[in-house]
């Protein structure tokens, strides 16, 4: 309860490990510094200060806004972090996000806190501080030193304040973050809260500019040749004096590291405009002789280091990562990658993993990425929304073409602000191939003022990165209207068949391609569709009637070259949109890969074709007890000319396989040992598989994907657990439950299975029991204005109040202003109480500025009235009566302390036990390392099996720049 009667009177109150080394060795004498702020953030799930912005003034941010909020009792989290994994799921949520209880039908679980301080040296003093969000799910109001520096709306886009104004050189700062994530943007899983990295930048006054450079490599008529053009933009800031003989520097150098081109440009003068940025833009143009080109097959990075020098001192270095290629699109040859005809053998992928949802740690990006070309994938479509940059750097390395989505369409000037920064800041990735404006705009994609934004976002392309293709997601058949008569490049959404045979004709100078392709559903290793459990059959079949099965679709484009491939939906499945049963199913099954990035059985079919592998691969499973005798299909998956199936020993048949196909038999079920063998087209044996019946699971197995990991507390390392039967072989229906538990040098961070209709946790987030105990028989009496935190006798133990005026109803109220009063209560705890993690005393507010002691010991003090002060009083706190003093100065108007004070006492903090259940023999454990280097030794136990162990080595490693 506020006592203030209007707010006129107030008064003004008192806001990859590897890849990072290269770039610091290059950068180290640098002043720029760029620093992590992932490590150390406190987390409090709850809207439980709802009046913490104030707008009446700056600074007055209450609650955890204020600098002098006490956060000790939340949870510590490392960024990036998804609350959303950690909500439990229930049948009356949103679906089409993954029925985690998230949401408008559950506000406490949908808004959060995080907070963090740092320290800054004095030293720093002079120099610029930026704080960058690369994103967080979803609004979020940031301060810092209780100023309310930012308001941004959107779960995708960066955003980035200059706080130099705001911070305390030589002191701690504190930075406060209100997330909302009551909102959605998407139809599928989106996660919640900072679930990407956030950064300080220190600069001096004269810089690079936030996602300043550009770099081009510009071949003449787009066709690699001996020499490259390596042009670069570099935009620079000047917050401080006019500044005279400036020079731009710019080296490149090889991906061996040789320094193979440089170039200075001289100015004379860079203008200041007094506490005004301005702004000088820098052109440059290098030579580059026998370019090693970039590619997927070959991802050749070549590292542009630009220096900023005043007077031959340096005052800002950075380093570029770019690659050397073209893209391109030519309607009768579709995509050109270095001038010639490319096929994308894409998929579309959401941001979300088993164990970790959209808080996706770099090193579990690589191991994604690396998944989708274990199949062929070589194009990767981010959609629907921005990438995490990092994503894009390991497409870059590893070799992956990238489609950049904008998360929506429109042209207003806060769209084209977010299109803008996408640009920029994704401009420089090589694997960036095509910019796409949006996906299926169903309400508005034929209209007039749909192609005129799409012209616009186009054109707005152009401007910033004339070299790169523009495309739009297109649902429609042959439809020339709208977005697609003035797209560069006809996207396609399904519709394959006919329809596109007539568009091309009717549209021969359109280039065209298969934005997304597919939506085959399927459950890995299950073989029957199961409606009751949310089950979708993995054999290759048709299900939504917009669907296609894959063997159809890719047959169609692999047959013309001018479609340039597709992007099939999806590589992984994702939360979310569990399609074509609902409920109790939480995820997708259009996946490639399961959440987890295991394989299903369709994996093998783009294997086969997309990759220059030998492939055979035979479905299903072979564990059939009861279907004695019953026809099973059974599907082979192979690039091999035939293939010959045995059951047993005994020939089922040799079939030949049709390009771009797969071969099927009825088998009548025994169990045993189906096998089967490939052939090339001499008749020789070129490739041999089996399924065989295995008997129950006897033993856990656990198997790292790295056996060496970084102690930078940030690489991971992704268990796979199976189970294997007495003879060691894999039980692919095995669904034990098992257990985890961590020694060493590392952390579980998530767990899955791949299962889309599981309901068990992917996360184990260490609790602590807390209640509350009301401290309400307050006395007070009129008394001496405190104004400081001078202990006086009214406020120690032994004072006799018992004279003083009892406080009831509504709680007292100062009628004066200029007034001052002294209010006392008792409180009496146990040993039981004092036994736990703490004891936090919890004001409803102070009206205006209060002094708070405990025993006669000053705790704390608060100068807000909407404050709702929290001291953590544990060590004040004794067995048996207590005595809990506040002495409250009222300034104007009305004042007094608030009704509804509590001692709140946190128990021991505790973590359950890490468990999850096999799902058809797998599942998944994400390890994380610490930063001290030494072994991490993961065990894994399940009733009646004889458990495992293995261990992952953490090497010493330079960490990532951060602030401690
Ligand atoms: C598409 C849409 C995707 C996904 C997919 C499911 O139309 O673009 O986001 O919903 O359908 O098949």
């Amino acid at each position: 309860m506020k006592m203030k009667i209007s707010s006129s009177f107030r008064v003004l109150n008192g806001i990859a490990c590897a890849a990072l080394l290269v770039t610091q060795l290059a950068v180290a004498e640098s002043p720029r510094e760029h620093l992590s702020l992932d490590a150390g953030w406190k987390f409090h799930l709850g809207d439980d200060w709802p009046d913490a912005l104030h707008l009446e003034n700056s600074g007055t941010g209450s609650g955890p806004a204020s600098e002098r909020f006490s956060d000790s009792f939340w949870r510590t989290v490392n960024l990036p972090h998804d609350w959303a994994v950690e909500l439990p799921f229930d049948w009356a949520a949103d679906g089409s996000h993954g029925f985690h209880t998230l949401g408008v039908k559950y506000p406490t679980n949908s808004i959060a806190w995080y907070r963090r301080t740092f320290d800054l040296p004095k030293a720093d003093e002079g120099k610029r501080i930026w704080l960058t969000f690369d994103g967080v799910f979803r609004d979020a109001t940031v301060w810092v030193n209780g100023w309310c520096v930012r308001h941004h709306e959107g779960g995708y886009y960066p955003f980035r304040e200059d706080i130099t104004d705001v911070v305390h050189y030589g002191g701690k700062n504190t930075i406060a973050v209100l997330v909302d994530a009551t909102k959605v943007e998407g139809w599928f899983y989106e996660g919640a809260g900072i679930y990407r990295h956030v950064w300080l930048d220190k600069t001096l006054p004269v810089a690079i500019a936030p996602d300043g450079i550009f770099v081009q490599s510009k071949f003449e008529n787009n066709v690699p040749s001996d020499k490259v053009e390596v042009s670069v933009e570099t935009r620079l800031l000047n917050k401080g004096k006019p500044v005279s003989d400036l020079t731009v520097e710019n080296e490149i150098y090889s991906p061996s590291g040789q320094r193979v081109s440089s170039r200075n440009s001289a100015r004379n003068f860079v203008e200041a405009l007094g506490l005004f940025t301005a702004e000088y833009v820098d052109t440059s143009s290098l030579r580059v002789g026998l370019p090693e080109l970039w590619s997927p097959e070959s991802p050749k990075l070549y590292r542009l280091v630009t220096t900023i020098k005043i007077n031959k001192q340096i005052v800002d270095q950075k380093e570029t990562a770019f690659g050397i290629r073209t893209v391109g699109f030519d309607a009768t040859n579709g995509f050109l990658l270095n001038g010639k005809h490319y096929e994308l053998y894409g998929t579309c992928n959401h941001q979300d993993h088993a164990g970790v949802g959209a808080a996706i740690p770099d090193a579990l990006q690589e191991f994604r990425v690396k998944k989708l070309k274990e199949f062929g994938c070589n194009a990767y479509r981010m959609s629907h929304n921005p990438p995490t940059p990092e994503l894009l750097d390991a497409c870059d390395r590893l070799g992956m073409l990238v489609m950049d989505e904008s998360r929506l369409m429109g042209s207003d000037s806060a769209n084209l602000k977010k299109w803008d920064d996408q640009i920029r800041r994704d401009r420089n990735h090589p694997s960036v191939a095509l910019w796409c404006i949006a996906n299926e705009q169903f309400m508005v994609q034929d209209t007039p003022q749909a192609a005129s934004v799409a012209r616009t976002m186009q054109a707005y392309v152009k401007q910033l990165d004339p070299l790169r293709p523009v495309s739009y997601a297109s649902p429609e058949g042959d439809v020339f209207r709208g977005i697609n008569s003035v797209i560069e490049v006809r996207g396609w959404n399904y519709h394959y068949g006919p329809d596109m045979d007539r568009y091309h004709a009717a549209h021969p100078s359109q280039p065209n391609f298969g934005s997304e392709q597919a939506s085959v559903v399927g459950t890995r290793g299950i073989y029957t569709n199961d409606h009751s459990s949310g089950y979708v059959a993995a054999y290759d079949v048709v299900w939504p009637g917009w669907t296609t099965t894959a063997e159809s679709w890719w047959s169609f484009f692999a047959e013309r070259p001018w479609l340039s491939g597709a992007f099939v939906w999806t590589g992984f499945d994702y939360r979310g949109e569990p399609t074509p049963y609902w409920w109790p199913c939480v995820n997708s099954h259009f996946g490639i890969l399961d959440t987890c990035g295991f394989p299903k059985d369709a994996f093998y079919y783009y294997q086969s074709w997309w990759t220059t592998n030998t492939v055979l691969h035979l479905a299903p499973h072979w564990n059939w007890p009861g279907r004695e005798g019953q026809e099973i299909l059974v599907q082979a998956f192979s690039n091999c000319k035939q293939v010959e199936l045995f059951l047993n020993g005994a020939s089922l048949g040799k079939q030949t396989m049709k390009p771009n196909s797969k071969l099927s038999w009825q088998v009548k079920y025994a169990p045993g040992t189906l096998s089967a063998k490939g052939f090339d087209a001499a008749g020789k044996v070129i490739a041999e598989t089996k399924v065989e019946t295995t008997g129950d699971a006897a033993q856990i197995q656990l198997t790292p994907d790295r056996k060496t990991i970084n102690a930078d507390g940030q690489d991971v390392s992704v268990f796979t657990v199976s189970a294997v039967d007495a003879q060691g072989r894999t039980v692919p229906v095995a669904q034990n439950k098992v257990h985890f538990s961590v020694e060493g040098a590392g952390r579980i961070i998530g767990v899955g299975n791949g299962d889309p209709s599981c309901h068990e946790p992917d996360v184990f987030v260490p609790t602590a029991p807390s209640h509350n105990i009301p401290v309400d028989k307050w006395r007070w009496e009129i008394g001496k204005i405190p104004k400081n935190r001078d202990t006086v006798p009214e406020y120690a133990n032994d004072f006799d109040d018992s004279g003083w005026k009892p406080v009831s109803g509504g709680g007292p109220t100062i009628e004066t202003p200029d007034t001052a009063a002294i209010y006392r209560a008792h409180v009496k705890l146990t040993e039981e109480d004092l036994k736990g993690e703490g004891a936090m005393i919890c004001f409803s507010g102070c009206d205006d500025e209060g002094w708070y002691f405990v025993n006669g010991q000053f705790v704390g003090e608060s100068h807000d009235w909407q404050a709702q002060p929290i001291f953590d009083a544990k060590k004040y706190l004794h067995v048996g009566d207590n005595v809990i003093a506040v002495g409250v100065y009222n300034g104007v108007a009305q004042g007094g302390l608030n009704p509804n004070v509590n001692v709140q006492i946190v128990g021991h903090v505790t973590t359950p036990p890490w468990a999850r259940s096999l799902f058809n023999g797998l599942a998944q454990i994400i390890v994380q390392s610490t930063k001290d280097a030494g072994e991490i030794k993961l065990t894994a136990t399940a009733d009646g099996l004889t458990p495992a162990t293995a261990a992952v080595q953490t090497q010493p490693c330079a960490s990532r720049p951060s602030m401690p």
